[in-house]
C-alpha cells in the first residue's frame, strides 16, 4: 500500500464505532486510532484536578496525550484507558470538547500521525482528515445504543441504570451536534450507516466493500 489511507469513522455516542473501525484496522493491516479517548483523557484531567475551563486551557501545553505500544490511551504518560471509560468522565467529555483550545490540540495531534489509519470520533471526516478516502457516518437508535453501552458498563461492574445512560448519550448528542466548534456533521461524501439491525459481521463486510469501491 503505497498511498496513505484514511478512512474516518463519525457518528452518534456509542454507534459501535471503535468496535468497526477496530475490525476494519485489522483487516486492512493499519493503525486504529479512537481520538473520543483522547477527549476524554483531558476531560479525566479536569475532572482529578478540579480546574475551571480557563484552568484548563492554561495547563493545556503542558498536559501529554498520547497512545502507547499497545495502543492504550496515556494522560502525562500514565495509562488510562479504565478511568476514561467511567460514568464520570462520560457525564463531563462533550462539555471538554466544546472547548475550542482542547479541539485544536488534539487536531493537530490527529493530524500528524503519520501512517494509515482508521480514526473513530465526530468530526474526523469534516476536520481532521476532510480528504479520507472513505467515510461513514454510523448511527442507531437512541434505545438500542443506550441498551449496548449500558451492558457494556454492567459488564465492567460499573453501576449505572439504563436510564441513566440513555440521558447521557441523548444529552453527548445534543451537545456534540449543536457546539460552535467543528460540531458533529454527516460529511458531504460520507456514507449513512445505520447499524440497529446489523450484526459486526455484517458492517465490516458492508465497509469493505464500500472501502474497494471508493479507494
Ligand atoms: O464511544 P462514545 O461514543 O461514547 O464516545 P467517544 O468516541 O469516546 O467520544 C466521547 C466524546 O468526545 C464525544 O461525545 C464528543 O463530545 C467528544 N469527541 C469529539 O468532540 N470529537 C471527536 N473527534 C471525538 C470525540
Amino acid at each position: 500500500m503505497s498511498e496513505r489511507v484514511q478512512i474516518a469513522i463519525d457518528g452518534h455516542s456509542s454507534t459501535g464505532k471503535s468496535t468497526l473501525a477496530k475490525a476494519l484496522a485489522k483487516y486492512l493491516n493499519i493503525l486504529y486510532l479512537d481520538s473520543g479517548a483522547m477527549y476524554r483523557a483531558v476531560a479525566l484531567y479536569q475532572m482529578e484536578h478540579n480546574l475551571s475551563d480557563q484552568d484548563l486551557i492554561n495547563r493545556l501545553e503542558q498536559l501529554e496525550v498520547s497512545f502507547n505500544a499497545k495502543n492504550e490511551i496515556c494522560l502525562n504518560g500514565k495509562m488510562v484507558e479504565n478511568e476514561i471509560r467511567k460514568m464520570e468522565v462520560s457525564n463531563r467529555v462533550s462539555g471538554v470538547a466544546q472547548i475550542p483550545e482542547v479541539r485544536k490540540k488534539l487536531v493537530e495531534l490527529q493530524q500528524k500521525v503519520p501512517q494509515s489509519v482508521v480514526m473513530d470520533g465526530r468530526d474526523i471526516g469534516t476536520v481532521v482528515f476532510p480528504k479520507a478516502q472513505l467515510k461513514l457516518f454510523m448511527t442507531a437508535s437512541p434505545e438500542i445504543r443506550a441498551e449496548r453501552r449500558y451492558n457494556e458498563l454492567r459488564s465492567k461492574g460499573e453501576e449505572v441504570s439504563l436510564k441513566e445512560v440513555l440521558e447521557n448519550i441523548k444529552t453527548r448528542d445534543f451537545q456534540d451536534e449543536n457546539r460552535t466548534t467543528d460540531p458533529l456533521r454527516v460529511a458531504e461524501d460520507a456514507v449513512y450507516f445505520d447499524n440497529s439491525d446489523l450484526s459486526l459481521d455484517e458492517q465490516l463486510h458492508k465497509a469493505i466493500q464500500l472501502y474497494h469501491e471508493r479507494a
